[in-house]
C-alpha cells in the first residue's frame, strides 16, 4: 500500500500503533513496525530519559524499520530532555500529544525528524500545520485513551481535517480492523493509528484479564471520565471506572480525585487486571475485537479484509 504517510514515514502499511500509556515498550513497537506498519515507545510512560534511550535501543535490536516515540507534552517534568534524546538518537518520527505543542515544536525545528501532531479539532488541525507538522493523528471520540473535549465523531472529524489542511491526515478512534482502514481511506485519511486493537495483540504486556475483557466486551463497554476536570478519556467499563464516575459527581478536591485516576491505578488493571481498584483506556472499537492475534496476523487479516471490502465496493459501483 502507498499513501502520502507510507512515503512520509518509510513504511509499507499505513498504520501506526497509538502511544499506549504503560504498554508501548520496545517489543510491541518492533512487532509493528517490523509487520510493516509504525510502532511506538510511550516516552511518558517511563522514568528517566535513561530508559527512554534504553527502550529505543532495544527497538533497534529487534528491526532496522523506522519507529516512533510518543510525547505527552507537559505532563511530564523532563520533556524537554526526551525531546533531545529522540533527536540525538535519530529517531525517524515523533507524535505529540497532550497539550499545546508549539514550544516542543520549536525544539523540534530544523532537525529531520517526522512530526506528527494528534488532533480532536479542526482548529488543532490547522494549528499544528502552521507550526511545521508533517502529518495529523485525527483522533475521534470514539477512540480509547484522552479523546477531545468536543465528542466529534471519527466519520465527521476525518473529512473536516482533510478539507482544512494541505498535509495528510491520519484517522484515528474507532478503527479496529479491515473495514475500518478502508472506510479512513474513503474519508479522504492516508492512513489509520489503532490503540485499542494493539492492547489486544499477544506481543501487548496487557493482562490476561484486560484482554479478555477487551474481547469478551461489546461496544457499549466504554465509559468517559475525567469530564469534570476538561481532560476526558475513554476506559474500558468496569468497577473502579464506575467508582471514578461517581467520584466526578461528589465535589472531590483535585487531590483526591486525582489519587483515583492515578498512573498507579491504571497499571493495577493494565498489568494485574485489578478492575476493583484500577481503570484502563478502551475505546468503542472493544466491539470489534474478537481474538488476540500476533501483530502481524493481525495486519494480514487487516489487509485482506480491506482488500476484499474494496471488491465488494467496487462491484457495487459498476
Ligand atoms: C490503553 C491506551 C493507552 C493510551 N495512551 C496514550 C498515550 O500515552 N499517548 C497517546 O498519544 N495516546 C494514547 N492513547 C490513545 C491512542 O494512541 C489512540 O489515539 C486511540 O487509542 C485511538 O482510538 P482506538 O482506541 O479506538 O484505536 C491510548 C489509548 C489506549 C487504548
Amino acid at each position: 500500500m502507498k499513501t502520502r504517510m507510507t512515503e512520509l514515514l518509510g513504511i509499507s502499511v499505513p498504520i501506526i500503533q497509538g502511544g499506549l500509556a504503560h504498554l508501548a515498550f520496545a517489543n510491541l513497537a518492533a512487532a509493528v513496525s517490523s509487520a510493516g506498519g509504525l510502532g511506538q515507545i510511550t516516552a511518558t510512560s517511563l522514568a528517566s530519559t535513561e530508559e527512554l534511550a534504553k527502550e529505543i535501543d532495544r527497538v533497534r535490536e529487534q528491526t532496522d524499520k523506522p519507529f516512533a516515540v510518543n510525547i505527552a507534552i507537559g505532563q511530564h517534568h523532563s520533556v524537554d530532555d526526551m525531546v533531545d534524546l529522540v533527536i540525538d538518537k535519530k529517531v525517524s518520527a515523533v507524535t505529540l500529544t497532550g497539550g499545546n505543542p508549539e514550544k516542543t515544536m520549536k525544539r523540534l525545528e530544523g532537525h529531520p525528524i517526522k512530526k506528527l501532531i494528534l488532533v480532536s479539532t479542526v482548529r488543532q488541525a490547522q494549528k499544528a500545520e502552521s507550526l511545521g507538522a508533517d502529518a495529523v493523528i485525527a483522533v475521534g471520540q470514539e477512540g480509547g485513551g484522552h479523546i477531545g473535549r468536543d465528542d466529534t465523531g471519527t466519520i465527521v472529524l476525518i473529512p473536516r481535517v482533510v478539507d482544512a489542511v494541505a498535509i495528510p491526515v491520519i484517522a484515528s478512534g474507532g478503527i479496529a480492523d479491515g473495514r475500518g482502514l478502508l472506510a479512513a481511506l474513503a474519508l479522504g485519511a492516508e492512513g489509520i493509528e489503532m490503540g485499542t486493537r494493539f492492547v489486544a495483540t499477544k506481543e501487548s504486556v496487557a493482562s490476561d484479564e484486560y484482554k479478555a475483557r477487551l474481547v469478551k466486551g461489546s461496544e457499549l463497554d466504554t465509559k468517559v471520565i475525567k469530564r469534570s476536570i476538561g481532560a476526558p478519556g475513554r476506559v474500558i467499563n468496569g468497577e473502579w471506572a464506575v467508582h471514578i464516575l461517581e467520584a466526578e459527581t461528589e465535589g472531590l478536591t483535585k487531590e483526591e480525585f486525582y489519587h483515583l485516576i492515578s498512573g498507579e491505578r491504571n497499571k493495577k488493571a493494565v498489568y494485574d487486571g485489578d478492575f476493583q481498584n484500577g481503570y484502563a483506556w478502551a475505546g468503542q472499537s472493544v466491539g470489534l475485537i474478537q481474538s488476540v492475534l500476533s501483530v502481524k496476523e493481525l495486519f494480514d487479516e487487516m489487509v485482506a479484509t480491506a482488500e476484499r471490502f474494496q471488491a465488494q465496493i467496487d462491484g457495487m459501483m459498476r
